[in-house]
C-alpha cells in the first residue's frame, strides 16, 4: 500500500501558498488528506465548515485529494485515518522551521508519525493567511495571492465588519 500525505493547518483562509504545497504533495504521494483544524482557540475568521468548503473548491482539480476537518491532537487524527500516513508541511523561511521542527519531533515522539517538509515556492514565501486578512481589512489588493472565490469571500466578510 502507498503512503498518504496529511496536510494539516488552520487554513483561515486557504492561500495560493497552501494550494501549491497540496498540489506538490499530491504529485509525490498516493493520496492526500487536507486536515483543517477546528481551532476555536485561534478565534478563526471563518467557521471550519467555510474553511473546508473554500479548500474543496481550491483543490477541486486535483485527483486523490480529500478535505476534512479535525479537532484534538493531529497524531490521533492521523492514526485514525491510515497507518501509512505522513504529515506534510510547507516551510516558508527559517523562522517557520524552528517551530515546525519541534512539532514534527513531538508528533514523532507521541506516535511515530513522520513529517516531510516541502520548501514553499519562492513566489508564495511571503504569504500567510494572517497577512492576507490584514491587507483586505485595510483595502489592499490580494489578487493572485488567494484563489478568486476566497478573495470574494474575504471581501464580503471583512467589508461587513464581521471579523
Ligand atoms: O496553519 P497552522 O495554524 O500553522 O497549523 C498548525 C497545526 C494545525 C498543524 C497545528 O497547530 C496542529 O497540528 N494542531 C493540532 C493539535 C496538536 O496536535 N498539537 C500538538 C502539535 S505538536
Amino acid at each position: 500500500m502507498g503512503l498518504t500525505a496529511l496536510c494539516p493547518g488552520t487554513f483561515d483562509p486557504v492561500t495560493n501558498g497552501h494550494v501549491d504545497i497540496i498540489r506538490r504533495a499530491s504529485a509525490c504521494f498516493d493520496a492526500v488528506i487536507v486536515a483543517v483544524l477546528e481551532n476555536p482557540g485561534k478565534a478563526p475568521l471563518f467557521a471550519v465548515e467555510d474553511r473546508v468548503s473554500m479548500l474543496k473548491e481550491a483543490v477541486s482539480d486535483l485527483e486523490g485529494v480529500q478535505v476534512e476537518s479535525f479537532s484534538g491532537l493531529l497524531v490521533n487524527y492521523a492514526r485514525s485515518k491510515d497507518p501509512d500516513v505522513v504529515v506534510v508541511k510547507g516551510i516558508r523561511a527559517v523562522s517557520d522551521f524552528d517551530f515546525e521542527l519541534k512539532m514534527a519531533q513531538m508528533n514523532n515522539h507521541l506516535t511515530g508519525v513522520d513529517t516531510f517538509f516541502l520548501p514553499t515556492s519562492p513566489q508564495w514565501s511571503f504569504i500567510s493567511s494572517s497577512l492576507i486578512k490584514e491587507v483586505v481589512r485595510f483595502g489592499g489588493d490580494i489578487a493572485g495571492m488567494v484563489p478568486p472565490h476566497v478573495e470574494e469571500r474575504l471581501r464580503e466578510t471583512l467589508s461587513t465588519g464581521k471579523d
